[in-house]
């Protein structure tokens, strides 16, 4: 059943929100309860599809898992099985993760290839070449991996990419090796620091995560305890991005304004107020946003995740904007839909240009996935009179309570479940 939402947009948005717990710290920190044979309670998980298929894939490997009041309480401690049921890894490509923590405390993973928003080949191989480095004998057969080894041993890994699941997936996978690992050109995504916290809560030995080089200690066994999960800096961009292109003046209720630096710049230079201050960060927007150029780059730079809801931002600006997608390959198919909506962005390889329009007009448009859909929702906010966003599926994959939020921000927005 696909659901849209329903938009009526030209109003600015004002007045205050709060931020929810990160999609991608929690996928990774789910996952991290597999690796202990106990009962581990995650507070501000968000309740988004994402979350919830992970969660789905813990029942099925036979946790135990109890949800309720903004807690999930996980026991791993009769895990009876260790694949990964094709169904379910279709629907979201990081599930690859899970492999990862499975590894690490059964040695042995049967996974297929990951599914998800089709935004790139978005391939495993950086994964897979690091499972083989610690030892673990990895084959496939008709789309489905199986790895397993007697012993994970420590091993010194490069990364070509600092790919952030490959990053994660090797310390999941490192936790109880024999000896240490060290991993180089690694991620130093703010989710990342965030799993090595709440595993290190646990009695993991993890440095340096944050850093290009982290390394891992093996440790025998872990502890129960608890853990906040960050807010989400994807969503508060997110909202940010929301109050600009509607003029608007919104607090965003978020502690963690270090994380978007690249985003609250960038909002600064198109001609936005922006103060941070005691778990707030405050957005005051001019009537119109100036052109500013963009290149997403891994963290600390621009979040590619990011580039879709800025370029839909962008498309009201005075003069022409430049954004180059340096991440991943095929990041830009929403731009025939914003285009739809009277948008000019030329789109020359990796590099989208936008050429500012005095207004975007109301529309039906499709999301192609989850950013780019919430960057059609922003656009929508944007547009004078109604316009249909469907496909929203995938919105819901990432953003909790999205229209919930922007209502109470003064936006017009209804969810409907066509048939
Ligand atoms: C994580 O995806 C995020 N997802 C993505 O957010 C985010 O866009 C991405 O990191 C980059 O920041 C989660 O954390 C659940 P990568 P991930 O491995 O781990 C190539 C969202 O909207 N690559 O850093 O899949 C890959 O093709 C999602 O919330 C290989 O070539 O990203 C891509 O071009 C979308 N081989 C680039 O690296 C590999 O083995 C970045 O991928 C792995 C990756």
């Amino acid at each position: 059943m696909m659901s849209s939402y329903i938009i009526e947009g030209g109003k600015r948005l004002e007045g205050e929100v709060t931020i929810s717990g990160s999609k991608n710290a929690s996928l990774p920190i789910i996952a991290a309860t597999i690796l202990n044979p106990g009962t581990t309670k995650l507070y501000d998980i968000p309740n988004i599809h994402d979350t919830q298929i992970t969660l789905e894939i813990l029942k099925y490997l036979g946790c135990k898992v109890k949800k309720g009041h903004g807690k999930v309480e996980i026991n791993s401690k009769k895990i009876t099985k260790t694949d990964i049921p094709e169904h379910l890894m279709n629907q979201m490509r990081s599930t690859v993760i899970l492999a990862g923590a499975i590894l690490g405390r059964f040695k042995e993973a049967t996974f297929s290839y990951p599914g998800g928003c089709d935004i790139g080949a978005r391939p495993i191989d950086l994964h897979l070449s690091a499972f083989k480095k610690l030892g673990i004998n990895i084959s496939e057969y008709s789309g489905f991996i199986t790895c397993k080894c007697d012993k994970i041993i420590g091993a010194n890994i490069d990364l070509d990419f600092p790919s952030v699941g490959a990053t994660e997936n090797i310390i999941l996978a490192s936790i109880y090796a024999e000896g240490t690992t060290h991993i180089t050109n690694a991620a130093m995504e703010p989710e990342i620091v965030d799993l090595a916290q709440c595993l290190n809560k646990m009695g993991a030995k993890i440095e340096g995560a944050g850093t290009k080089i982290i390394k891992i200690t093996g440790v025998q066994k872990l502890k129960d305890i608890s853990y906040n999960v960050m807010q989400d800096r994807i969503e508060a961009g997110t909202f940010l991005c929301a109050a600009a292109i509607t003029g608007g003046d919104i607090c965003l209720n978020y502690r963690t304004p270090e994380h978007i630096t690249p985003i609250i710049n960038k909002l600064e230079e198109a001609g936005c107020e922006i103060k941070t201050a005691k778990g707030k960060v405050h957005i005051k927007a001019p009537k119109k946003l100036k052109a500013v150029d963009i290149k997403t780059m891994p963290y600390p730079g621009f979040p590619t995740d990011m580039q879709s809801v800025f370029a839909s931002t962008l498309t009201t600006s005075k003069g022409t904007s430049m954004i180059v997608e340096n991440i991943f390959e095929n990041r830009y198919r929403y731009v025939p839909e914003l285009n739809k909506m009277g948008a000019k962005i030329n789109i020359e390889g990796k590099t989208a240009v936008i050429k500012g329009v005095k207004k975007l007009s109301s529309a039906k448009v499709k999301s192609t996935d989850l950013r780019g859909g919430a960057c059609l929702v922003l656009a929508g906010l944007s547009a004078k009179g109604v316009t249909t966003v469907t496909n929203i599926e995938y919105i819901l994959r990432g953003y909790e309570k999205l229209d919930e939020k922007l209502r109470k921000l003064g936006a017009t927005i209804q969810l409907s479940s066509e048939m």
